[in-house]
């Protein structure tokens, strides 16, 4: 159940156990990418996929694409092979994004990174790898959705990953290396795209999947949107604010790199504030639903509550 307090926010009740919600549904995920690659020759490659797509992970957009499909009325089942491919997508982007020609980072998810265990060649082929087995895996796994809807989510996902989205924000990240004069408007734009498109297509592929109205789209594309723009904002926080023991990756890496980040721009404080704010504005997007909204507003809080 959602409630008004006297400041007027909207907050999700103490009663959802969101730690619960969570650990429930990272082991569905989990148990369904461990299903997804099986090893067979070239064993090298299939075990470089499995080895960052295995190694742990919050698996925050699978949940948000499973969560948006029963919020609109579907199934677990018909978001689970979508809700895999994320994560693929997603850990192709942190194997390629590790290389040493981009941010050249040793550790990720408490790990050596991909290209430390199996060298760069093999890891930017696992990168490849993973991208490509999404897409597939979407075409051929996905059960009980019209596929009208399927060819939606394919499209939406393409375009989040390629230069309209993921690709491009890397772009514009690595151009900024170094550069003191970054206005807030690239920051935005490195941001929205790096990291908000693959969370804003989670939420709506979910919803797609589960044929939800236009109406219902855009609403919870702009909250996907909002919660985007502040989960990468944190981030950029917990580069400087965590231990690498609490992140799985090397902190104090973005000052080092010259990146422009938001607290480079606004310092720690203004960053958080900024990224609640967000929160609060994703939240009263989606305060219509009602109840069925529980998990998205609790993973909206999460976003700046978390510690890594
Ligand atoms: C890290 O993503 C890269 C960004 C887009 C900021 P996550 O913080 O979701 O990493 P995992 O999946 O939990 O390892
Ligand atoms: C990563 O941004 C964005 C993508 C991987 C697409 P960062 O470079 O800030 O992510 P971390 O901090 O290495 O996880
Ligand atoms: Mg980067
Ligand atoms: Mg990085
Ligand atoms: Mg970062």
């Amino acid at each position: 159940m959602t409630s008004t307090t006297n400041q007027g926010r909207v907050t999700a009740t103490p009663a959802f156990d969101l730690s619960g919600y969570l650990k429930q549904q990272q082991a569905q995920v989990e148990s369904a990418l461990e299903q997804a690659i099986a090893v067979t020759y070239p064993e090298k490659i299939y075990e470089a996929m499995r080895y960052s797509l295995m190694a742990g992970g919050k698996r925050l957009r699978p949940i948000l694409c499973l969560a948006t499909c029963e919020l609109v009325g579907g199934t677990s089942d018909m978001a689970m092979p979508t809700a895999c491919a994320l994560e693929m997508i997603h850990t192709m982007s942190l194997i390629h994004d590790d290389l040493p020609a981009m941010d050249n980072d040793d550790y990720r998810r408490g790990k050596l990174t991909n290209h430390k265990v199996y060298g760069e060649d093999i890891a930017i082929l696992a990168g490849d790898g993973l991208l490509a087995y999404a897409f597939e895996f979407i075409a051929v796994q996905t059960r009980q959705v019209p596929p009208a809807q399927v060819l939606q989510v394919i499209a939406k996902l393409g375009r989040a990953v390629g230069a309209a989205g993921l690709v491009g924000g890397q772009v514009v990240d690595l151009d900024s290396e170094g550069n003191p004069d970054v206005t807030l408007e690239t920051l935005n734009f490195i941001h929205r795209h790096k990291t908000g498109a693959l969370l804003e297509a989670s939420v709506v592929c979910g919803a797609i999947l589960a044929s939800a109205t236009e109406t219902d789209l855009q609403r919870l594309s702009r909250y996907a949107q909002n919660i985007g723009l502040a989960f990468q904002i944190i981030d950029d926080v917990l580069d400087i604010t965590a231990t690498q023991e609490e992140l799985g990756k090397t902190a104090g890496k973005d000052l080092q790199a010259q990146k422009a980040t938001y607290p480079s721009f606004w310092g720690i404080e203004e960053s958080q504030r900024q990224a609640s704010q967000l929160v609060l504005e994703a939240k009263a997007e989606i305060a219509d639903f009602g109840e069925k909204a529980q998990p998205l507003m609790a993973i909206a809080e999460y976003i700046t509550a978390r510690k890594h």
